[in-house]
């Protein structure tokens, strides 16, 4: 008797850690994923998301399970999200991956989805910890901001060391940029901006900041900031760093219409049209999560949730909850124009 109870025990304990609450459901041939995007328009967040439609097919095709994508736009109202998480849990979703509108209240969605037992893998905006520490079946997945703004200082430092006239393009010593940033919420936007500065200066590059201003991630943002600043510092600016390359592209449209081509521009997201501009020469490089492991990581992780089985091995989870995809850099070779 005291071996039966033992032995259900062990069972118990083998299924909690499954990934997900679902019991271990090896019949189950189709599986529904509710997908929740903070803005269907940001260039980053659809480039995962096509990358994701792509890794659910292959999925499909791998695992012989049918997976049904729901893909929503929050248009950036977290009032919204809220009530597609709601739609999505009247519906059955087995589980919910959303990129939350307001990464500071995602607790309200966190309650429904423990309330109706489905596990939820967060992405790109990462929940404060406190609600991430809630429940069990909580996931996050995103890429390190740090790491990031390390890399994109990098570049600038590798370059600045084959040849400083590249970077301080008046040879008077000092490189002067100007800095765009990100929505002040966001928590990819702080951890870039003082790190690639702090990589720039520990890399030896004498850098001194001309002004900098946030647009939000915005093109046109990035675009109108960047003319404001050309006509207040005329012939000044020699670098601009941007905190993604959706404002170092509109930095660039800036310059080109005003014909100040030399200025090194960086972004961060290798997105389509940042890799274009670095393949072009427009860009001097940008810093990319691997777009596929990173889409991968939700499918699979996702998937496992909705199976009720263990997390994907290939993907290792810090603390049980966080997944950090792999980055690289992309910078432009005078072999590549
Ligand atoms: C950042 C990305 C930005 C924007 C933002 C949305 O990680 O660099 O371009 O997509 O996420 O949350």
């Amino acid at each position: 008797m005291g071996k039966r109870i033992f032995l259900s025990l062990m069972a118990v304990c083998l299924l909690l850690s499954a990934c997900g609450h679902n019991q271990k459901d090896e019949q189950k041939t189709s599986i529904r994923i509710g997908i929740s995007l903070y803005r269907g328009d940001d260039t980053f967040i659809n480039n995962i998301r096509s990358e994701i439609e792509d890794k659910a097919k292959d999925y499909e095709r791998e695992n012989g399970i049918k997976v049904t994508l729901d893909i929503q736009d929050a248009k950036g109202s977290q009032n919204t999200q809220n009530n597609q998480v709601d739609r999505f849990i009247s519906l059955g979703c087995d589980v919910l991956c959303i990129n939350p509108v307001d990464r500071m209240e995602a607790s309200g969605m966190i309650e429904k989805a423990i309330a109706a037992k489905v596990p939820v893998v967060f992405f790109n905006r990462q929940p404060v910890e406190e609600d991430m520490n809630r429940w069990e079946y909580l996931y996050y997945i995103g890429v390190d901001a740090k790491e990031t703004a390390i890399l994109q200082g990098q570049m600038v430092v590798d370059m600045y060391a084959k040849e400083p006239g590249a970077v301080d393009l008046n040879g008077d010593g000092v490189v002067n940029y100007v800095l765009l940033e990100g929505e002040s919420s966001h928590q990819d936007s702080l951890i870039r901006t003082e790190w690639s500065i702090r990589s720039l200066k520990d890399g030896g590059v004498p850098i001194e900041k001309i002004t900098g201003g946030i647009a939000n991630w915005e093109r046109s943002q990035g675009s109108a900031l960047m003319e404001q600043w050309l006509m207040q510092y005329p012939d000044t600016i020699e670098l601009v760093i941007s905190n993604n390359d959706d404002m170092a592209l509109g930095a660039i449209d800036a310059l080109e219409r005003a014909e100040a081509g030399d200025v090194n521009v960086i972004g961060i997201d290798g997105t389509t049209q940042g890799l274009e501009a670095v393949k072009s020469g427009k860009m001097l490089g940008t810093v990319s999560a691997n777009k596929e492991i990173y889409a991968s990581a939700i499918v699979e992780l996702a998937a496992g949730c909705a199976l009720g089985r263990e997390t994907p091995k290939e993907y290792p989870l810090v603390d049980g909850t966080y997944y950090w995809a792999p980055q690289e850099i992309f910078v432009f070779e005078e072999s590549d124009k």
